[in-house]
Parts: structure tokens; C-alpha cells; sequence
């Protein structure tokens, strides 16, 4: 059966049709009812774009068709119904949506296929919501010109720790602080890592459970090699710290030095070891870094185990605060694209 449209109908486009965006549309289906009753808003999916092109179909796509077409490993753009497209980038230059939902692969060389389309989004005037950090490690004020010189929007708090509402808390609640320190593990998937580890698993079998749960990036070594928390610091730095931030003035290390004897040994003096990224205030300006540290097991960050992501903000007038997540799949960054979408509509 089609959406039915209203009044406050809403206008999606996915680009992605993966992990995020599958848990995304399933959401939709369930949860359709209540943002109808709650947020008088009726999100209808007109687009989608995956590797082997696009479709469109303007009274809404039909989801449960969708992700069963997807389950069975075809392309949307054959998808029986909607009009087939080349790629996303046709989609998202063509289309006619509102709002288009980023969730392709992280490509940190040129931001493709995403960079493209966000940026003609925002050209035609159409906010765009991102669960894919590329588009705003490489680009990020431009992207923000962009939108302001096209009355649109940019919202991205699924980019930073799935459902954990950093970016929201640390642009919108933090009001008038000055933030000397961030602390944060905010990958999942070497966080579970190193758990696991810890007990005495082997490195291969941890990343496996990663990919199979949907958490791992779609090539696992930004998750790994560190550069997926190096991203998110960047994130954090532009939309929070204000400071004018690029990967290059972060200094990286991932987890392939870690081994179980020195998981081990940190376990034995009551500590645990943690993909740890620091933005550390030196008068004006941050130092940025992401490596693996030995924290203390009772102390907040050691108590960020398996599946959990969290961030310690130590600020002035708000002192400190903590918070994390616990996500086991990526039904919470799904929702985190929600809450975006229902934020920039409203
Ligand atoms: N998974 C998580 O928990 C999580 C959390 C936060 C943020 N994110 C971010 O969300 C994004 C998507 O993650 P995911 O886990 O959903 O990845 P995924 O499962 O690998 O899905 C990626 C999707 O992008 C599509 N794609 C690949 N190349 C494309 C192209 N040139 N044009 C259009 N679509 C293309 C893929 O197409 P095919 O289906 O044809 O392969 C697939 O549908 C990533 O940027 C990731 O960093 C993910």
C-alpha cells in the first residue's frame, strides 16, 4: 500500500540504501502513525539511491516492497515501480523532495557520492540530513555558506555516536561555556573490539560480530585505523568547539598495536584500554588527538564497555558532564536521522 499524503507531508530522499537507511525505513513503517498523531508530519520516501542507480516515484514509495526488493539483493533502481534513474546524483539534482537523508559510504578522498549531492541539494534550496561524516570533515563551512545562501539546512547529529545527542547538546545546551576538554570513545566497533579482547576473544571474531550487526563502516578500517573517531572529533570541533578543524590537525592512532598481553596487563592494574579521543584546550586554540589510552576501569571512560560509545564535556559554568550510549545496531543512528528530519521541518 502508498503512503498517503497530507498536508504536512515531508518528501525524503535516501541516498544509501544500507545498514542506516534499511533501519531507517522500517522505523518509518512502524512509527509512522505516531509522528502523524505527535508531529502532525507525514514523512513520504520519493527517492532512493544505492550503487546500481536510483528510483523516483513522486506518490511515495511503497517501504515494505522496497526493503524486500533490497533484502534479495536487487538494486532500487529496478524496483518494478517509481522511475529508474542513472545514479543519486541524478536523483538528488532532479527529484522533487524537501529533504534529502545522506547514508552512503564514508569516502574521505573526494566525499563522493555524497558531497555531490548534498551540495545540489542545498543548491536548490533542500536541507539535507547526514548520517555520512565525508561530506562535512572535508567540507564543512562551505557546505554551512551554502545552505545559508539557499535558506536551507544542514543537520547531521546521527554522524557523531549514533543516537547520543552530542552535537545537539553541545550546540544547543552548553550556552556560555568554555569547554577546556573533550573526552569521548565514539566507535563502537573498536570499542567492542578491545572488550572483547580483553577476555580473551581473538581480533577477527569481534570485527565479524561488527559487520554483521551493521555497526563496522563499510570498509572497517576507518573503524580500526582510527580515522572514523578522528572524523567525529572534527565534527565536534566545527559544530561545537567553533574551531576551523581538518583531519590534518589531528594526530591519529588506531588499535592494530593493541595486543591481548597488553590488554591483559591493563587489566591487572585495574585499568582498561580505550580508543580515547582528546580536544584539549592550550590557550585560543585546541590540540587534537585519537589514540588508544589506559583509563581507569572505574572511571567513566573505562566504564564505556562493548557496544557503548560516550563523551565527557569539561566545561566552565556547566562543569562536567557525561553521557553514553549503549547500541547494539544501527536502529539508533536511524532515529537519529528522525529526529533531524522532524527538527528541520518543524
Ligand atoms: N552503521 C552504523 O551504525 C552507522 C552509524 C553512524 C553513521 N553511519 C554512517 O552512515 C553511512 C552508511 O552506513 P551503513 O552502515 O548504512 O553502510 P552500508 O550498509 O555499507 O550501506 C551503504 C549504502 O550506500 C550505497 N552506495 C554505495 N556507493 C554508492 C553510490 N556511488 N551511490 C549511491 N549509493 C551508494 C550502498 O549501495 P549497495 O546497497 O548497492 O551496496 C549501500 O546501499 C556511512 O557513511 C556511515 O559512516 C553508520
Amino acid at each position: 500500500m502508498l503512503q498517503s499524503p497530507t498536508k504536512n507531508v515531508v518528501r525524503l530522499i535516501l541516498i544509501g540504501f544500507g545498514s542506516v537507511h534499511q533501519h531507517f525505513a522500517r522505523i518509518l513503517l512502524d512509527k509512522a502513525p505516531l509522528l502523524r498523531r505527535r508531529y502532525a508530519r507525514d514523512l513520504l520516501v520519493v527517492g532512493v539511491g544505492d550503487s546500481g542507480g536510483a528510483v523516483y516515484q513522486t506518490e511515495g514509495l511503497d517501504l515494505a516492497t522496497l526493503l524486500a526488493h533490497k533484502q534479495a539483493g536487487n538494486s532500487v533502481c529496478t524496483l518494478p515501480h517509481g522511475v529508474a534513474m542513472a545514479d543519486a546524483l541524478s536523483l538528488a539534482r532532479s527529484g522533487d523532495y524537501d529533504l534529502l537523508l545522506e547514508a552512503s559510504p564514508v569516502n574521505l578522498n573526494d566525499g563522493e557520492p555524497a558531497l555531490g549531492c548534498v551540495r545540489s541539494a542545498l543548491a536548490r534550496g533542500r536541507s539535507a540530513v547526514l548520517a555520512n561524516k565525508a561530506p562535512l570533515v572535508l567540507d564543512y563551512e562551505a557546505l554551512h555558506d551554502l545552505a545559508q545562501r539557499n535558506q536551507a539546512k544542514l543537520a547531521f547529529s546521527a554522524t557523531v555516536c549514533g543516537g547520543l545527542p552530542v552535537v545537539n547538546v553541545g550546540e544547543r545546551d552548553l550556552v556560555g561555556a568554555t569547554i577546556h576538554k573533550i573526552e569521548g570513545i565514539f566507535n563502537s566497533t573498536t570499542n567492542y573490539i578491545l572488550s572483547r579482547m580483553a577476555t580473551g576473544e581473538d581480533y577477527e571474531s569481534a570485527l565479524a560480530e561488527a559487520q554483521r550487526r551493521g555497526l563496522a563502516e563499510t570498509d572497517p578500517s576507518l573503524d580500526v585505523d582510527g580515522w572514523d573517531t578522528a572524523n567525529k572529533l572534527v565534527i565536534i570541533a566545527n559544530a561545537v568547539l567553533g574551531a576551523s578543524t581538518t583531519l590534518a590537525d589531528v594526530t591519529v592512532e588506531g588499535i592494530s598495536g593493541v595486543g591481548s598481553k597488553q590488554l591483559a596487563g591493563a587489566k591487572a592494574n585495574g585499568r582498561r584500554i580505550k580508543l580515547v579521543a582528546t580536544a584539549e584546550q592550550q590557550g585560543e586554540r585546541y590540540r587534537f588527538a585519537v589514540r588508544p589510552r589506559q583509563v581507569p576501569a572505574d572511571s567513566f571512560l573505562g566504564g564505556v564497555v562493548d557496544w557503548q560509545m560516550g563523551i565527557v564535556f569539561h566545561t566552565d559554568i556547566y562543569e562536567e558532564i557525561s553521557m553514553k550510549v549503549d547500541e547494539r545496531d544501527p536502529t539508533a543512528t536511524a532515529a537519529a536521522m528522525l529526529r533531524d528530519v522532524i527538527t528541520l521541518t518543524r
